[in-house]
């Protein structure tokens, strides 16, 4: 399996509302897309609509080796290699951070193999391995993320999907996910499609940029460049 993303003229709404306009995007294997835009702008719908919990209303959506996503269930995206960092996260709180854990890898029948991705995620989280028994209740908000992202990956998924990762955390925690994300996609050459109201932080840390604007993509460009495009950070993105 492969990572990376082909959307091709993507639609998507809720019922006779129309919120996705005719998406066309690549997110190339390997990298780090960020999606940014205002609030409303359709960015968690699009990571819906990706991950199966919306059926588009036109177009379609493919990994990068040609498999159709386009019909396949929200709850079969793990077996194609496609994993979710929901919007606030995601954790079971009634759980430990061990038992959420493992339920990111419970798709895979290999036990042993779960134990190691396990040993993996506490090399690659401290945090979490020294909070292996407290429940998901007990965590900080920055610990909180890092179980999440560490769920997602417990399933060993090629694209990474993240609907705000930094929302709600200090500058040091968030910089610290980031630079989680931009080691993951050095090492293991993890796709990851990145959404975030933290546009600095998003554009430094990815590869290409993708500003959404009432449910259409208004530029696509290498991430560097959109960060340096006053013009349309006034227009788009208000700063
Ligand atoms: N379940 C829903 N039913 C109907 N409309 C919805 C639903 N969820 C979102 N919308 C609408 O779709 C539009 C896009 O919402 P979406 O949540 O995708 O935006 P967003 O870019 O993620 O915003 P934010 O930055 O605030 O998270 C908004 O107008 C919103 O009101
Ligand atoms: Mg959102």
């Amino acid at each position: 399996m492969t990572g990376g993303l082909v959307l091709d003229g993507v639609s998507a709404g809720y019922g006779a509302v129309q919120v996705l306009h005719n998406i066309d995007l690549t997110v190339a294997e390997g990298s780090i897309t960020a999606v940014v835009g205002a609030n409303g702008a359709g960015k968690t719908t699009l990571l819906r609509t990706i991950t199966g919990q919306l059926r588009p209303s036109a177009g379609s959506i493919r990994i990068k080796d040609g498999r159709d996503l386009t019909r396949v269930p929200v709850e079969e995206m793990v077996r194609h290699g496609v994993a979710l960092v929901p919007e606030r996260r995601g954790v079971i709180t009634e759980l430990t951070v061990e038992e959420n854990l493992r339920l990111g890898g419970l798709w895979r029948k290999d036990r042993r193999a779960a134990d190691e991705v396990l040993a993996q995620m506490y090399e690659l989280f401290e945090p979490l391995a020294r909070r292996r028994k407290a429940a998901g209740h007990q965590l900080s908000g920055g610990e909180r993320q890092m179980l999440a992202l560490g769920r997602a990956l417990m399933a060993a998924p090629e694209n990474l999907l993240l609907d705000e990762p930094s929302l709600g955390l200090a500058p040091k925690v968030s910089a610290q996910i980031l630079g989680m994300l931009r080691r993951l996609r050095d090492d293991t050459g993890l796709t990851v499609l990145l959404i975030e109201q933290n546009v600095r932080s998003a554009l430094a840390v990815a590869d290409h940029g993708v500003v959404l604007n009432l449910g259409r993509i208004v530029a696509s460009r290498p991430a560097a460049e959109l960060a340096e495009d006053t013009d349309l950070r006034h227009t788009y993105l208000g700063f």
